[in-house]
């Protein structure tokens, strides 16, 4: 195998986004379009990648250096086209830069679908041509293909009566026997890449366009005997580029139902594949990855994001947003339940049941059987075994021991306006509804808060504590009366 080099058009400007977001960042699963060319990049073990930047320019490169500093895997270059004067005129700004040992990959930064195998046996037809043909200087120029329904827009593809390919007409140039052709070209080729500079230096403008057309190497290598190859796909999605919020969307689903199938085909049970979203974590850059154990059934109208993962036998109820969290095997997430874990993480131990309506945020730890009921929010603070909070409650910079029962209403009150200070339930203790335990604050194991109470000092182990009024009676109260109107 050759040496890969990777061409990624991203210079044009994405009018129909009608956004201020250049058109390869928008994001599909969370992730921005050029990232997941990239990533294709990368799946393909490319030696660099140029991607070739016109419009947004500077967000573009700034933000695509970022992923792949991170990640270290390519060397990744930019090339500026200003102004964009066409396909052709875009590589021409990229040849200074590519090597002229490999094979070169153009793909395009707005089609986010391509499958590496799909890539993969592109390039391999681009490269055993060489062995297949010795007369040839080595190497074919391969052009992956479609057929469309509907043609309209794309390139064509022009055979001989032999079913040899001749060359590539644009739509607006094609004549009416052309556009009758339904096989397009995809804007993905291979070639070798020393092929391509004699080529490219040959383009005129001369069409309908006023544009320097890739596309016209085609007839170029066919004159010159370079063998042309046609890799045919029938799957039009793998090709499908981004110019409207229409086609975001609807290539988003398509990706969002790949994924339930590789779900449901190691087990996963899916009510419903086509409300089921696995988004990167757009904050962190943290990957959607959804790693499931067996049996676990997910309702409709989830979204993970980022890294989740479900233990054996997990059920998730409709309309949970799961971000960045662990739960553990034969817990029960009830609906609408908002888990995220953002940079600090959730876990939810074995056999929980949580929500539904429940909020857990960053660093709510919680061990297994543990309850929380509808309404009640956990951030920050360590619930061990057993521990139960049903009803409307706040837990926050707190320790609840084992089997710590915390009643309806209560909340820790954490933050004093300027710090945040914890709040320490220690095992079995028992705190009544509607109490506000002002940290910092000691709850004694097997302690009880008597309800409504304000909690200021420490409750020893096995102390009632009690902080309200004391209740008053007035026998025989007469209410007040309503005056009678002048
Ligand atoms: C191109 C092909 C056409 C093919 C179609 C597939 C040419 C001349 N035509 O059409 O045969 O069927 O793709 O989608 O190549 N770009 C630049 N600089 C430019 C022009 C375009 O970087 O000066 C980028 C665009 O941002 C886009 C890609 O190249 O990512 C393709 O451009 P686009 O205008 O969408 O395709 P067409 O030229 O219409
Ligand atoms: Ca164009």
């Amino acid at each position: 195998m050759k040496p890969l080099d990777i061409l990624i058009m991203a210079a044009g400007k994405g009018t129909r986004m009608h956004s201020h977001l250049p058109k390869v960042l928008q994001r599909l699963a969370g992730r921005p379009l050029l990232q997941h060319v990239l990533d294709q990049a990368a799946q393909l073990q490319a030696r660099s990648a140029i991607v070739i930047t016109g419009h947004g320019a500077t967000e573009v490169e700034a933000t695509s250096a970022g992923w792949i500093r991170a990640t270290g895997q390519f060397d990744l270059k930019f090339a500026r086209q200003e102004p964009q004067l066409g396909t052709g005129h875009a590589v021409q700004q990229a040849l200074p830069q590519l090597r002229t040992d490999g094979t070169v990959v153009v793909l395009s930064g707005d089609v986010p679908l391509t499958q590496p195998d799909t890539l993969r046996a592109l390039i391999a037809a681009s490269q055993a041509a060489s062995a297949t043909l010795a007369s040839v200087s080595g190497g074919a120029l391969a052009l992956l293909t479609v057929t469309l329904p509907d043609p309209t827009g794309y390139g064509r593809i022009v055979r001989n009566a032999q079913g040899a390919v001749q060359g590539i007409v644009e739509h607006k140039d094609a004549s009416t026997a052309q556009r009758a052709i339904t096989e397009v070209y995809s804007g993905i080729l291979a070639v070798p890449a020393r092929l391509l500079a004699p080529w490219l230096a040959r383009l005129t403008n001369h069409n309908a366009q006023g544009e320097y057309y890739l596309t016209d190497i085609v007839a170029m290598a066919v004159q010159d005997g370079v063998p042309v190859l046609a890799h045919r796909i029938d799957d039009a999605l793998q090709v499908a580029g981004v110019n409207s919020p229409v086609q975001l969307a609807e290539l988003e689903r398509a990706h969002q139902l790949r994924q339930a199938h590789a779900l449901m085909e190691q087990g996963v049970r899916l009510a419903d594949p086509a409300r089921f979203d696995v988004r990167d974590d757009t904050r962190s850059g943290v990957r959607g990855e959804l790693v499931c154990a067996q049996d676990v059934e997910i309702d409709v109208g989830c979204v993970f994001t980022g890294r989740v993962e479900l233990g054996d036998g997990v059920h998730i109820g409709a309309h949970c947003c799961i971000a960045n969290a662990t739960i553990g095997a034969g817990a029960v997430i009830h609906p609408y339940t908002h888990i995220d874990g953002e940079q600090a993480g959730v876990t939810v131990g074995a056999g929980a049941l949580i929500g539904p309506f429940a909020r857990l945020r960053p660093g709510a730890h919680l061990g297994r059987e543990v309850h929380i009921g509808n309404f009640v929010e956990i951030k920050n603070s360590t619930l061990a075994d057993g521990a139960k909070a049903n009803h409307l409650a706040y837990v926050g910079d707190a320790a609840l021991g084992e089997r710590v029962n915390y009643g309806a209403g209560s909340i820790t009150a954490n933050y004093d306006g300027a710090n945040k200070h914890r709040t320490v339930i220690e095992a079995e203790a028992h705190i009544g509804s509607n109490c506000v335990l002002v940290a910092p604050v000691t709850i004694g194991a097997g302690a009880t808060v008597g309800a409504g109470s304000t909690i200021t000092k420490t409750v020893p182990a096995g102390a009632l504590g009690v902080a309200r009024g004391k209740q008053m009676l007035l026998a025989n109260w007469a209410r007040p009366t309503k005056q009678p109107k002048p």
